[in-house]
């Protein structure tokens, strides 16, 4: 499948695809990138995009649309009741997943909400190989609590375990009995955790948990936002999986469970949200929903040009030329950082390149936030835009105590046929540097702290003045480069 160069030491992963649109890009000089990363809070969602040279903040929404999506998008149906869009919407689902029954949201958390109406409640738990900001929220508003039975070997930063999102099955089994089916209110599965670092799960493993879902009588959920790189580290992990079609394991997946959602921000290269079921019951469990948070069920909230490009998006995430780009453009960045001794989750999943920032400034106490430190870092180091996945990114206990993250990341999203490899080289080289000078960076701690999702909002400073010290060596060290 890869294309093999005559000379291996040059092998790199190679588009099979071009850019027919740009966008232009800025890099600030870095005493202006020091001075923006403070005046955001050290917060990288609070910079501004046009501050930014390479927005590794998410993969979502971000995508590189084709030029076919972009072509159906013209011939947009605009009805609020049964457009033709939709039905084209309905025929690409019926054709990759294999499911009669499709109801539109306008994104992948706007699914959790629905599910969390329908399913959550005071007493009930929803159980999880891990679980994401936005499931975890909407289950715990509705009253549900959240367990997580991730085999331990996902927390492993770095190892060679092919699927590190799995379920732990023992504990599955055991934790149904205990908290009793009635009290279940869902079994999710979410592949290509993203949480621990954009990690797959096996296919052996989520048939597994299907398979005791039916037997203990408890309903079965696939997020299956991330399922594309999922299914392309099956078919290049799994032996079981290399012979068969994409769309095969698709339909498999939808055979097995009761229900699936995503977030079609990620799957589908494109924008909005699927609740999906072979199961007419399920969707008559949740179809009123629609009309009350979204809009008529034929629409959703989403706009039909994105409609007809997520049709077409569907069936791109069909081929393994487009399914294979992030993963390997992910793996060069992950294998050429590991190569120079930087800490990065491996193996490397999908979405992103994950720093280990609990690795990179080892003697920071998780209340400096070493992940978000590392993040206002780089920004200073590249005008590079990561995210913060580690204490910021989870919510004080009741009583006001951190609650420490597993793991610290900086995550460098590299959103879908976006990038080149040039640019993934440059972050490599600015990564490297931060590396060799990461006695330089010290510690956060917070000028403004919300009370909830404070990652997205809140605002930090430096302790010291480390960041002008950074800035200083990088001029020192670049001359006038920007
Ligand atoms: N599930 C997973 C696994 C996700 O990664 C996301 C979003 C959602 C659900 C929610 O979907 O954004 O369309 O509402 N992840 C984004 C990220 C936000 O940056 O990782 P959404």
């Amino acid at each position: 499948m890869a294309v093999k160069f005559y000379q291996s030491e040059n092998q790199v992963p190679l588009e099979m695809h071009k850019v027919r649109m740009i966008q232009k890009l800025s890099l600030l000089p870095v005493e202006e990138r020091l001075k923006r990363i403070q005046e955001a809070g050290n917060n990288t969602f609070l910079l501004q995009n046009k501050d930014v040279y390479l927005d590794m903040l998410t993969d979502s929404g971000v995508n590189c649309m084709s030029d076919n999506q972009f072509a159906a998008s013209m011939q947009a149906d605009d009805s609020y009741a049964g457009s033709a869009t939709f039905l084209r919407v309905k025929k690409a689902i019926k054709d990759v997943f294999g499911t009669d029954y499709v109801l539109p949201v306008h994104q992948g958390r706007a699914a959790e909400n629905i599910l969390a109406e329908a399913f959550c409640a005071p007493g009930k738990v929803a159980l999880m190989n891990f679980h994401f900001t936005t499931t975890k929220a909407h289950a715990t508003r509705c009253g549900a609590t959240v367990e997580e039975l991730m085999d331990p070997k996902g927390l492993i930063p770095q190892s060679d375990d092919p699927f590190k999102g799995d379920y732990n099955l023992e504990n599955l089994r055991t934790r149904i009995d205990e908290i009793g089916k009635d009290n279940v209110a869902y079994v999710r599965v979410e592949a290509g955790t993203n949480l621990i670092g954009g990690q797959p799960v096996s296919l052996e493993n989520m048939l597994a948990v299907t398979d005791i879902c039916h037997e203990k009588g408890v309903l079965s959920v696939l997020d299956a936002s991330l399922l594309q790189d999922n299914i392309y580290f099956m078919k290049t992990r799994e032996a079981r999986c290399k012979y068969m079609e994409v769309g095969d394991i698709y339909r498999l997946l939808a055979d097995h469970f009761d229900l699936i959602y995503f977030s079609a921000r990620k799957l589908s290269f494109s924008k909005g949200g699927i609740i999906t079921s072979k199961d007419e019951k399920w969707y008559k469990a949740l179809m009123t929903y629609i009309p009350l948070y979204e809009g008529f069920l034929t629409y959703g909230g989403i706009d039909v040009r994105t409609m007809e490009s997520m049709a077409v998006g569907l069936y791109e995430s069909l081929d393994m030329e487009y399914i294979s780009q992030g993963p390997e453009f992910i793996n060069y960045l992950a294998r050429e950082l590991d190569a120079y001794g930087v800490p990065v989750i491996l193996p490397p999943g999908g979405l992103g390149c994950h720093l280990n920032a609990g690795a990179f400034v080892p003697d920071m106490p998780h209340n400096q936030y070493p992940a978000a430190a590392v993040g206002a870092a780089l920004y200073i180091a590249g005008g590079i835009r990561g995210m913060e996945r580690g204490t910021v990114s989870e919510q004080r206990e009741p009583d006001g105590t951190e609650r420490y993250a597993e793991l610290e990341l900086q995550r460098l999203a590299v959103p879908r046929r976006v990038f080149t490899l040039s640019q993934l080289k440059y972050v490599a080289d600015r990564v490297k540097w931060l590396w060799d000078n990461r006695s330089l960076i010290g510690g956060l701690e917070w000028t403004e702290e919300p009370e909830v999702l404070r990652f997205f909002f809140g605002r930090m400073k430096e302790i010291g003045y480390w960041q002008e010290q950074l800035a200083e060596k990088f001029r020192k060290d670049f001359g006038d480069s920007l």
